[in-house]
């Protein structure tokens, strides 16, 4: 591919995608599609030949456009990825086009210097000091592991990192949690069956006197308690848990505090109900993500650590052919040092350029509008007796039932996935569904500077007449 054919193809994609963005509220939040069809479109042998540029847009307009997923679309309100703002995709563009590699100092010195500034922005926002360092990571699930990776090595004194786990380790967490935290408990040695799941009590937070009882009995058994992970925004309903509690706990028990803020960090951005006295400051460690209520495009997760020291005593390895002979005054930054990953992708350019952009209060204003329409959802549940809320939305997810046919909680559960893919197959709303203690739930979740408050009732209102429709059947 030529300069020319470059610029031309350029500029034909942006077009593309500006007309799909303007256009994006009159598409389907689903495709109409079958599985079958869809694979069968991707399904021919490597090309051998070449193809114009020409051919490939036009290939990707027939077979990959039309049957996208449209989570910009104001009516998208499912599983947590957000409306990516314009200015971040044009960041990833950008971050494609330059393939600045972040692992190394080498190989990107501005765009280091960048993602570092990027870091100190988030550590800044969560209330941490100048000590502080991160990384930008794939997601909260990648984050989540740093975090718990460099939990067990402080626990451990700096042993585990050689010697591997010794004895038994257990790490306490809501059983609200996501389930990235058991996975990262399993990867850093300790197996999945040593997390403790705790209930939570009305509004979904961690039970306390669940949490001292499991470590007590822990204790009893030998068991080492490693670590807490406290959640700041559930996935199911954004509660919070008492992270000033579990501090003191941990403190007490010599125990790392990782918190997993990768949703509900974004209220750190809200006028109308800030959070800065819930204690996220006081976690070792922190899962934020970007690209869930930063609004974002995908990729940009982050870990960021209190004591930054505590990356590079769990990650920092120099091997001959990376060691950069030339710093004599050490000041180039190799963040593959200080975290797990090396060769990745400038992430922290599209988030940057967003908050350059928009601003940190335009975006707080958004993320406003979403916590602003789960409460009116809210308020609408509350005033329909055939519908229950899990809970007052402190955030923006919100978890609602139909109970109008006093169903048992088997039938109940049918009709609610049932229902979900109705809404589905409308194409104007995607949400999905969860259980809450032992109970079916639609959950609904504007992470989504599009959706306006008639979206809920709307939204509302297709539940109701689906709900009603299926219990007729
Ligand atoms: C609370 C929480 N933690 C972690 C994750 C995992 O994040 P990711 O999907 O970016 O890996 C999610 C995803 O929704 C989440 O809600």
């Amino acid at each position: 591919m030529n300069d020319k054919e470059f610029r031309n193809l350029g500029h034909k994609v942006v077009d593309l995608l500006a007309d799909y963005l303007e256009g994006i509220e009159n598409k389907r939040v689903f495709p109409d599609v079958e599985p079958r069809t869809v694979n069968a479109l991707f399904s021919g042998p490597l090309p051998r030949d070449p193809a114009s540029p020409d051919e490939v847009l036009s290939e990707l307009e027939a077979k990959l456009l039309p049957y996208c997923t449209n989570v910009g679309h104001p009516g998208y309100m499912g599983l947590i990825t957000p409306s990516p703002n314009p200015v971040g995709v044009i960041g990833d563009f950008i971050c494609s086009a330059i393939n600045q590699n972040i692992g190394v100092y080498s190989i990107g010195p501005s765009a280091v210097a960048m993602e570092r500034q990027v870091v100190r922005w988030l550590t800044d926002l969560c209330g941490y000091d100048q000590k502080a360092g991160g990384n930008l990571t794939s997601g909260g699930m990648m984050a989540n592991f740093v975090g718990l990776k460099v939990g067990r090595d402080a626990a451990s004194q700096n042993k585990a990192q050689y010697e591997g786990v010794q004895g038994h380790g257990a790490v306490y967490v809501s059983e609200e949690r996501h389930v990235s935290v058991d996975k990262a408990v399993d990867c850093i040695g300790l197996g999945r069956n040593a997390l403790r799941a705790l209930p939570t009590n009305d509004r979904f937070q961690v039970r306390l006197d669940a949490l001292e009882d499991a470590i007590a009995q822990d204790k009893k058994n030998g068991i080492r308690p490693v670590c807490i992970v406290g959640v700041f925004g559930t996935t199911n309903t954004g509660a919070m848990d008492d992270l000033h509690a579990l501090r003191r706990i941990a403190d007490r028990e010599g125990m790392w505090l990782h918190v997993d803020a990768a949703y509900g960090g974004g209220m750190l951005l809200s006028h109308e109900w800030p959070v800065h006295d819930r204690g996220l400051e006081l976690a070792d460690s922190i899962t934020i993500d970007p690209h869930k209520w930063f609004y974002a495009p995908l990729d940009a997760g982050a870990v960021l650590v209190r004591d930054e020291r505590r990356l590079t005593a769990s990650f920092g390895m120099k091997p001959s052919y990376l060691t950069d002979e030339f710093d004599i005054e050490n000041e180039r930054y190799q963040y593959y040092v200080h975290g797990f990953e090396q060769s990745r992708r400038f992430r922290s350019l599209k988030v940057w350029m967003s908050f350059t952009r928009y601003g940190a209060d335009q975006i707080g204003q958004w993320i406003d509008h979403n916590v602003r329409q789960a409460k009116h959802l809210y308020s609408l549940v509350a005033h329909d007796p055939e519908f229950e809320s899990a809970s007052v939305p402190p955030m923006s997810a919100i978890c609602i039932r139909f109970t109008g046919t006093g169903l048992g909680e088997a039938d109940s559960m049918a009709l609610h996935a049932a229902v979900a893919q109705r809404v589905e197959q409308s194409g104007q709303f995607w949400i999905s569904t969860t259980e809450l203690k032992g109970k079916a739930y639609f959950r609904i979740n504007p992470v989504n500077f599009r959706t306006r408050q008639g979206h809920m009732d709307d939204l509302f209102a297709l539940l109701r007449q689906e709900c009603h429709e299926y219990s007729r059947a």
